[in-house]
């Protein structure tokens, strides 16, 4: 089988704990150099993962001719010059989320990768969770009707840390909201097929006093006039943190719990009904109708990386595309700018 060649830009976090390893899970790929303007972390993980080169620049990796794809996981404010690098030198480039600042960042980098003919992907890797998957296509199906509200809840610990580019909001663009509420947006709409047409939101800052909110919450008007409510907090606890996505339809419900995380996995409740015609004076809840769904769970990350290696090799397959990242930056600058303007925003 052909091997899909990456180079890694940014050795950092979420490269080294998360998606290396998932990497080195797959046999259709190979991690050819890495690169981190931390020299020490760059040689670390090349040492992990059998790379063949490590560079403190981008220029050193982007020369190397056999790479054809990078994946970039540096802070944001790098991903606009570092995807005009990547895209000049013909990389196909699978870019960590947020995309960039802002939704117009976004859109140039969808651009430039446009012009340049190569590939973007976003890294919405919670898209391949495997119970996102089986709501998706309950929800594809009509299993739970028309959907009429839409719920998820995002929560770590995220406390005041020196230097720290995610607590600068130049360096960020933004707190809670953008880190972790992009991805609750994004999975929503995912999962539904529903985009938002208005949106209203509060963020501030409760506990850490750091550049961005340190919680958030956003409520929507999706297309279809279902009301959808988020809420993205850093300072609730890891050990008390428990993701929710709940999808309510005129059919039943969905309950997921754990699922919004950088691991597969979690537990997730159908509830279907078949009396929604009548009306129920007692409104009596049949809690034995739950239903718990089970699958069997992978690696997101490798999941990932191989869809991505598979739309390269010219396979039609379904990777979150520059256009859902915009999508989901266009959502975060409307519920800034509705906590700066006290007001509803159209989108
Ligand atoms: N999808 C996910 O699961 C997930 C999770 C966490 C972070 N992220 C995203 O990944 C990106 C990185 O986040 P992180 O948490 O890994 O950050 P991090 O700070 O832990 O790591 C960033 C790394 O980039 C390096 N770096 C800084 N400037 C650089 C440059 N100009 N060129 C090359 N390397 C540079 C740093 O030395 C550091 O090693 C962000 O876009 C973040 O939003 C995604």
């Amino acid at each position: 089988m052909k091997k899909v060649k990456w180079g890694i830009i940014g050795c950092g976090g979420i490269a080294d704990r998360r998606m290396i390893p998932g990497m080195l899970e797959s046999d259709s790929l190979e991690i050819v150099a890495v690169m981190d303007t931390n020299f020490d972390a760059a040689n670390r993980v090349k040492e992990k993962c059998g790379a063949k080169y490590a560079f403190s620049t981008i220029e050193e990796l982007l020369e190397i001719a056999e790479i054809e794809a990078v994946y970039i996981a540096t802070p944001v404010f790098c991903h606009l010059e570092q995807v005009k690098k990547a895209a000049k030198a013909q990389k196909h480039i699978l870019l960590e989320k947020p995309l960039g600042l802002n939704s117009a960042e976004a859109e140039e980098i969808k651009n430039i990768c446009e012009k340049e003919g190569v590939l973007l992907g976003v890294g919405f890797m919670m898209r391949y969770a495997s119970y996102h998957q089986k709501l998706k296509e309950l929800i594809e199906n009509g299993v739970l009707g028309e959907v009429v509200s839409a719920r998820a809840q995002f929560t770590c610990w995220y406390p005041e840390m020196e230097n720290c580019w995610r607590q600068n909001k130049e360096l960020s663009g933004g707190g809670a909201l953008m880190d972790l509420g992009i991805h609750q947006i994004d999975i929503i709409h995912y999962v539904t097929g529903l985009k938002a047409k208005e949106v209203c939101a509060f963020c501030g800052n409760q506990i850490f006093k750091y550049g961005v909110e340190d919680a958030g919450s956003i409520l929507m008007r999706l297309s279809n006039g279902a009301m959808c409510y988020i809420d993205s907090n850093f300072n609730v606890p890891d050990s008390a943190s428990v993701s929710k996505l709940e999808i309510y339809g005129t059919k039943g419900c969905a309950c997921l719990y754990n699922t919004l995380s950088q691991e597969d996995g979690g537990k997730f409740e159908l509830i279907l009904s078949d009396d929604s015609a009548s009306y129920d004076a007692m409104q009596e809840r049949k809690a034995e109708k739950t239903e718990k769904i089970e699958v069997e769970f992978g690696n997101l990350y490798t999941k990932e990386a191989e869809s991505f290696g598979l739309a390269i090799m010219g396979n039609n397959v379904n990777f979150a595309k520059a256009d859902d990242g915009i999508y989901a930056q266009k959502i975060t600058d409307a519920a800034y700018k509705s906590v700066l303007e006290k007001r509803f925003i159209e989108v």
